[in-house]
């Protein structure tokens, strides 16, 4: 059977750097929940559904927006990320009609402080969270970590500064793991990794928070090897991995 398709055109691609780019789409109104994601596509041949390449992307936008926001990065060799940083406004890409993902705030059971951990593009999910007003209704605290391999990777400043000056409660840590972090950049980013940093006690001191069971929930997101990383990281903090039936501190989204 032939899969259902809504058509979406580019109204932006914002290029934050040579391999970074965000898409604004146009396209039929869809329902999901902050940190879900859909598959958007492009023919390889135009016009022939036969050579339709799909891929996952989370939603940066909040759901309440009509437009939708993808935070990509070229792979160079994958098939599709590369088309779709070339892409256009007024190009057309496929979107699925059906978000999902549980990666969502009413999958998180209650904590003080919610801490939303990301590596490269897993910072997608959360922005989408901090851009609805869930997160600041339901936890004393918020903090969204991001770790980039460099300065110029840490996007989408302008919006968490937006959001840092109407919440005053977020705290926002960075790690730069490539070259040495830049003293102009505010807040001043850690060096290295954050597993390595959540054993040694500087994401704490970074974001002025005690991260423990009895007072937290973790929701990680981007490069596969972070999150087992740092999930036994947080397991030695006795931190377990939370699940609708046994119920812990640890979410997490693998991209890959
Ligand atoms: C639930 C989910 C949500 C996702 N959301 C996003 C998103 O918001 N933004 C985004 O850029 N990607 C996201 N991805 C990854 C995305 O679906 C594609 O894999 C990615 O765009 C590369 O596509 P590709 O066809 O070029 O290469 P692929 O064949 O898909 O991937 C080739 C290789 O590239 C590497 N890779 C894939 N994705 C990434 C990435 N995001 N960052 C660094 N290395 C990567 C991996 O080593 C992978 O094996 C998500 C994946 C999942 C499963
Ligand atoms: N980033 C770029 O400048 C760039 C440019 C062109 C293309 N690409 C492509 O994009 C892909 C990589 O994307 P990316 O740079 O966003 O992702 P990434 O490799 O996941 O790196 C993002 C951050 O995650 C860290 N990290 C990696 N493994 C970790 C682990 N086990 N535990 C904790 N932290 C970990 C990295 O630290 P380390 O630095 O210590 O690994 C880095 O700080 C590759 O396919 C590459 O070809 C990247």
């Amino acid at each position: 059977m032939s899969e259902t398709w809504l058509e979406g055109r580019v109204i932006e691609n914002r290029r934050w750097a040579d391999a970074l780019f965000s898409l604004r789409v146009e396209a039929p109104r869809l329902s999901f929940e902050a940190g879900q994601f859909v598959r958007i596509a492009l023919d390889q041949t135009p016009g022939d559904p036969a050579s339709r390449i799909a891929r996952p992307f989370s939603f940066v936008n909040a759901p309440q927006d009509p437009v939708l926001e993808f935070y990509g990065i070229v792979v160079p060799e994958g098939p599709l990320s590369p088309r779709l940083a070339r892409l256009a406004p007024g190009d057309a890409l496929y979107v699925a009609p059906n978000p999902a993902g549980f990666l969502v705030l009413s999958e998180v059971p209650d904590a003080r402080s919610i801490w939303l951990i990301s590596t490269g593009t897993g910072i997608a999910p959360f922005l989408s969270m901090l851009r609805t007003d869930a997160p600041w209704k339901r936890f004393e605290h918020v903090v969204l970590v991001h770790a980039v391999r460099r300065a110029e990777e840490l996007v989408y400043q302008e919006l968490i500064r937006e959001i840092g000056l109407e919440r005053p409660g977020l705290r926002y840590v960075t790690f730069v793991s490539r070259e040495s972090p830049p003293e102009s950049h505010h807040p001043k980013p850690l060096a290295g990794r954050i597993p390595a940093a959540i054993r040694d006690g500087r994401l704490e001191r970074a974001a002025g928070l005690e991260l423990s069971p009895g007072s937290s929930h973790v929701m990680l997101c981007g490069n596969p090897d972070m999150l087992k990383d740092a999930a036994a990281a947080l397991a030695e903090r006795g931190m377990r991995k939370h699940r609708r039936r046994t119920p812990g501190h640890v979410s997490m989204e693998s991209f890959w």
